[in-house]
């Protein structure tokens, strides 16, 4: 049985790659190793966390003693690490929390898979998963590819950049088998309401003001998290070893009219008069440093493994809807507490 160590699986994408995997791969044992930050939930598991094939290890990628013991124990023949701080906003506030998870933590990992695999590097990946936020802010025009110049611009963006870089140095210096992705924005269930669409899905619900940044025409590029997992799966399985490849949807929307299509579905949805729902959009402060367009171009995925997506966003987006408003108790825990602290911080001032 193969032993695989997913970092972050009891985040919002890393819960869906583990049930993917748990489920369709019952001759691998998925051990999921989380420290359980705010953003880190184990409701988010409960269908698949009795299967015999999976394991929950708790614990912190920042903390080196913890990280090879776990390698020394478990002899992983693979990893896919997705554990990290995630969150913009979050990281102009605290940047240390990134720079220490992001970059620190995927180091650690780094080390430990290369001393553990040191005599055979073969049957052994190592698949670090990342962000099209690292290619920086593009203008009207254009698209990232996998040989767009590195120009991150947030704390976020710059830890993952040099996460990437590390990745990156340890294949041409150690020849350690790695696997990297690029992924545009994600949707759908399980996402922390701190980031645009269950953010705004929670506000509307509750009827509070939907709060945009700057002028609303920022510009991101959405995937379904189900499609950004089974890409995952496709890379981790068929991907050559030392290549990084970009995901996305080839669906941009710029924030406003993502917002007013969300409110249109959630008034068919609750039962509200249309532009009823339109009614609670506020435009607020603007983030600092605040990109303006991410499109990824992911033609090689495409051509190369014969991934894509496999829905349209308006689809997806009501899929979605339908989860946080099926899920309520889940979403009532997650804003209790520590989230309404956050909150009053983000946007009380905005
Ligand atoms: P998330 O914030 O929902 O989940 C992150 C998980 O990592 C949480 O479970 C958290 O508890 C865990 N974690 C954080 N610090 C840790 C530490 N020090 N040790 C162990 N576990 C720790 O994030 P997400 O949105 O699921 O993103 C997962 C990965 O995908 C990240 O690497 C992110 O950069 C990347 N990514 C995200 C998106 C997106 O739109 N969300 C897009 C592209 C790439
Ligand atoms: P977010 O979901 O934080 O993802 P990212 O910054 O990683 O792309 O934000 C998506 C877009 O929505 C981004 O342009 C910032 C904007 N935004 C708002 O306008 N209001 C909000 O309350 C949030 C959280 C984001």
């Amino acid at each position: 049985m193969k032993k695989i160590l997913l970092t972050g699986g009891a985040g919002f994408i890393g819960s869906h790659l583990v049930r993917l995997m748990v489920s369709k791969y019952p001759d691998y044992h998925i051990y999921n190793l989380d420290k359980l930050t705010y953003a880190g939930n184990l409701e988010n598991l409960t269908d698949i966390e009795k299967s015999p094939n999976y394991s929950f290890i708790k614990g912190d990628i920042v903390d080196t003693d913890f990280i090879n013991q776990l390698f020394d124990s478990h002899q992983f023949d693979s990893v896919i690490h997705l554990a990290a701080e995630s969150h913009v906003d979050r990281s102009i506030v605290s940047p240390m929390d990134f720079i220490y998870t992001n970059i620190i933590g995927t180091v650690n990992l780094l080390n430990a898979a290369k001393n553990i695999w040191k005599n055979d590097l073969s049957q052994h990946i190592f698949y670090h998963v990342s962000t099209d936020e690292v290619y920086g802010s593009l203008g009207d025009e254009g698209f990232f590819y996998e040989t767009t110049s590195y120009d991150p611009r947030s704390p976020y963006s710059a830890s993952k950049a040099s996460s990437d870089h590390l990745v990156s140095a340890y294949y041409h210096t150690y020849h350690l088998p790695i696997l990297m992705s690029n992924c545009s924005n994600n949707y759908g269930a399980y996402q922390f309401p701190e980031k645009l669409i269950p953010l705004a899905i929670n506000n509307i619900k509750n009827k509070r003001p939907i709060p945009i940044y700057g002028d609303g025409k920022y510009t991101r590029d959405w995937l379904w998290v189900n499609d950004h997992v089974q890409a995952i799966d496709t890379i981790f399985h068929k991907g050559t070893i030392g290549e990084t490849y970009n995901i996305g949807g080839h669906n941009e929307w710029k924030n406003i009219d993502l917002i007013n299509l969300l409110c249109s579905i959630m008034d068919k949805k609750l039962g509200r008069r249309a532009g009823e729902s339109a009614e609670l959009i506020t435009f607020v402060k603007d983030r600092a440093g605040h990109d303006r367009r991410y499109a990824i171009d992911a033609s090689k995925i495409q051509r190369e493994l014969e991934w894509k997506p496999s829905i349209q966003f308006e689809e997806g987006l009501e899929h979605t809807v339908d989860w946080y408003l099926a899920n309520e108790t889940w979403l009532n825990n997650v804003t209790s507490g520590n989230y309404q602290n956050y909150y009053q911080q983000q946007y009380s001032e905005r």
